[in-house]
């Protein structure tokens, strides 16, 4: 695991949003795996900046929706890819996939979104933010960390923390399509994002602690090719944080490709 570490958010998601310019400037045709939630809205900012007005060449798959949710709600993560990305780069819609919250067989959507991934020869660059207790994707605790992508009940914490998405009394999905650990796994190359003092703990079970189910992100130990970045707020947690400071300080990575 590479670990970078930026004196602030705004850094963090910008070098994050580099990096992904530079894939897609070496490889325009590169399949992607992509997040949403409040993290990534200014990833996807900067790369608006870096992308234009498109057509964008590459593919997409996302790593979740809620179940019950159509692509028109405003909440859906397809509505959020719409708005923070996907118009703005013109993106032509059969080349952006989500699981399709309003499947009428939400299993077997999810059983095709797996197909379909396999059939687009797999992930190049997998995107992944950071639950605050531990999840990638909607890979709760316990999930098992050879899942693939499945339907998942979230736990109370994750549907509090996306309460604040809903309106007032709008019901928050309790279920979700999602890639499973080891579909996120077996992407080519990840980039991990996670700023704030709320994520400090699950980074530091992620990065330092054991391989365990019941931190989730802890499974990328096992990937070869994972960076995490991560602002100062994020990062206060790791105990080895002067070895990270030694290796890349401040952040500085000069391969970026
Ligand atoms: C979203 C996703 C989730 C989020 C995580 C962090 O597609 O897969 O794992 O990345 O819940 O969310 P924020 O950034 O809102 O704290």
């Amino acid at each position: 695991m590479k670990i970078l570490i930026y004196p602030d958010a705004a850094t963090a998601s910008a070098q994050t949003a580099n990096r992904i310019a530079a894939k897609l400037s070496s490889f325009p045709h590169a399949v992607l795996g992509l997040a949403t939630g409040g993290t990534m809205k200014p990833v996807y900012a900067a790369l608006r900046e870096h992308l234009g007005r498109g057509p964008a060449a590459f593919t997409s798959f996302n790593l979740d929706e809620y179940v019950g949710l159509p692509p028109t709600h405003p909440q859906s993560y397809a509505h959020y890819m719409q708005t923070h990305l996907f118009d703005a780069i013109q993106m032509p819609p059969d080349q952006a996939h989500l699981p399709r919250g309003d499947a009428a067989d939400p299993i077997a959507e999810a059983d095709n979104y797996e197909v379909a991934i396999l059939a687009a020869g797999g992930i190049d660059l997998q995107l992944l933010g950071l639950g605050a207790n531990g999840h990638i994707g909607f890979n709760e605790p316990t999930s098992s960390l050879g899942s693939r992508t499945r339907i998942k009940t979230l736990t109370h914490k994750t549907v509090s923390d996306n309460a604040r998405f809903f309106a007032p009394g709008e019901i928050v999905p309790r279920l979700a399509i999602t890639m499973g650990i080891g579909t996120i796994l077996d992407a080519r190359e990840i980039l991990l994002l996670a700023t704030g003092s709320g994520k400090s703990q699950a980074v530091a079970q992620m990065v330092e602690g054991p391989l365990s189910a019941a931190c989730p992100a802890s499974a990328l130990q096992l990937h070869p090719r994972t960076t995490i970045l991560i602002d100062v707020a994020a990062a206060a947690d790791l105990r080895l944080r002067d070895y990270y400071d030694t290796v890349h300080p401040g952040g500085l990575d000069d391969r970026i490709a």
